[in-house]
């Protein structure tokens, strides 16, 4: 059997796991907020209309925070259209996503589900349409304690207390030509600078987050990131990444591997903002909000005919994940750990529906994806440090990527519990690997405390309305501690996660 090994060393830490790490995103776009987290006269909707099952598969799969109100939607939205009376509220065309947006759920009544489901809310501003005069409205409106116009209208519609969102989104991938409002890198610095130093005026802790490329494949790549960062360096905390991976054309090989591209993109992306920082003589450092990642079948969607009709929350984007998809979602979080001491904030794109880890059907259950089991497994194991991961793996030559590892891996160690958590991949689609880490350097006795692995003889398999949990994680068959060295037999194309635990 091919094998794999790596030592680790509980003095050579990252950076503390980030649960900010384990953010997720809500959009107005097809079904995520209607028939998604929203849904009134379903069976299981609470007092606010809001779906219990989808509450508590949200809470199940461990997310932390959840930005909203989009996306390329934000770019278009009035923010103030979705407050006060139901009636009262306008329908609007919301041209991103060529639909009507009802309205029926806006700021009050998301803050009022993320209370529920235990989240905290990261909020986009509209800097498409909207400017800095508007920004300042909805921190007004969500912050403001009371005693000013816009407070005390959040005061008279319900919330007494302020929301205290703190993370703010200075607009949506502002560099894509479909985006509403589209400006060019120096035109947005400019408007993300102004913005993000007024919103500092009205409250100095705000964390903000600049828009970087929509995607590493942008032409403007880099010199995006550079221009807008130096307008904006000193006023905001964060750069954002977008990445969404696929399998093009057949080549699994290069899909499984879509972690190497994100560890690129991120590289890529420290190196430029620190750059900026250099020339501008700064001690500070930017931090990198991965704010959209996931798998998505966007070439699929790109082909499919425009909508003529203008309807309410179509079915838009509900891609059906498979084995595959897990295992590169599970692969793109072992990525966003290794980066922790920069990648700070990230958010899996999206949350329920529209290419999410939930699936819920109108009136009707809702379930978990293939890709909701390695993000839960993930959010829930991590924890204290994540720990230098150095592999001796085999590799192999992918047309997107040039030569990658087979195996990837990272580890993550809580001091105060003594837990080790090992989380690995074989992107081998024929081969198992063993993967073997020495662990004679942590003290106390530890010993095998769990091992789950996702695999399945069908790397197509998903799980689907009629079959909802045909691929789950089970216990990992072969996995063994001894003498400090842990064995794990990793499958072809598979995530695992192996928790081990002293008995202090
Ligand atoms: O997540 C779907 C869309 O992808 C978002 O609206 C946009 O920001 C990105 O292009």
């Amino acid at each position: 059997m091919r094998a794999a090994s790596c030592a680790l060393d509980p003095a050579a830490v990252v950076a503390p796991v980030r649960r900010r790490t384990f953010g997720s995103f809500v959009e107005h776009l097809g079904r995520c907020v209607y028939t998604g987290i929203y849904e009134p006269g379903h069976p299981l909707a609470d007092e606010d209309g809001f779906r219990a099952d989808v509450l508590a598969l949200t809470r199940e799969l461990g997310v932390t925070v959840v930005r909203y109100p989009g996306g390329n939607f934000v770019s278009g939205y009035r923010w103030e259209d979705g407050i006060g009376p139901r009636e009262g509220r306008p329908r609007r065309r919301d041209l991103a996503w060529h639909s009507i947006e009802t309205n029926e759920v806006g700021i009050d009544e998301f803050a009022r589900w993320a209370g529920k489901a235990d989240v905290e809310v990261m909020y986009a501003v509209n800097l498409g349409t909207r400017g800095v005069q508007e920004a300042l409205d909805v921190h007004e409106y969500a912050n403001h304690p009371e005693g000013t116009t816009l407070s005390e209208l959040r005061r008279a519609n319900g919330a007494a207390k302020p929301y205290g969102i703190t993370l703010w989104c200075l607009g949506n991938e502002m560099d894509g030509p479909w985006q509403t409002g589209h400006k060019t890198a120096h035109e947005y610095g400019l408007l993300a600078a102004a913005t993000a130093r007024a919103l500092r005026s009205a409250e100095p802790g705000l964390e903000l987050v600049a828009c970087g490329s929509s995607s590493s494949a942008m032409p403007t790549f880099g010199t995006w990131e550079s221009t807008v960062l130096e307008h904006a360096y000193d006023v905001v905390d964060y750069v954002s990444c977008h990445a969404y991976y696929e399998e093009v054309a057949g080549d699994l090989g290069s899909f499984l591997a879509s972690a190497v591209d994100m560890d690129r993109f991120v590289d890529s992306v420290v190196a430029t903002a620190d750059s900026v920082g250099a020339r501008l003589r700064s001690k500070k450092k930017i931090n990198i909000a991965f704010d959209e990642w996931n798998v998505w079948y966007l070439s699929r969607f790109q082909k499919q005919e425009p909508a003529t009709e203008w309807a309410v929350a179509p079915r838009l984007i509900e891609d059906e994940y498979n084995v595959a998809d897990a295992v590169v979602v599970g692969n793109l979080l072992i990525s966003l750990l290794r980066h922790s001491d920069r990648v700070t904030a990230a958010c899996q794109a999206q949350l329920v529906n529209v290419i999410a880890p939930i699936r819920a059907e109108p009136g009707g259950p809702a379930w978990r994806q293939t890709i909701f089991h390695p993000f839960a497994k993930t959010a829930a194991l991590a924890r204290g440090s994540v720990l230098h991961t150095r592999l001796d793996a085999p590799t192999y030559t992918t047309a997107r990527h040039g030569e990658v590892s087979v195996v990837d891996a990272v580890a993550t160690h809580d001091a105060d519990s003594g837990d080790v958590v090992v989380f690995a991949v074989n992107r081998d689609q024929g081969d198992p690997v063993e993967l073997t880490v020495d662990l004679r350097l942590f003290d106390g006795d530890l010993g095998l405390a769990e091992a789950w692995t996702l695999a399945d003889d069908d790397i197509r398999a998903t799980n689907t309305l009629a079959d909802p949990d045909r691929v789950v994680p089970r216990p990992t068959p072969l996995v063994s501690l001894d003498s400090g060295t842990l064995r794990v037999v990793l499958p072809p194309v598979s995530w695992s996660a192996v928790r081990l635990g002293t008995a202090r």
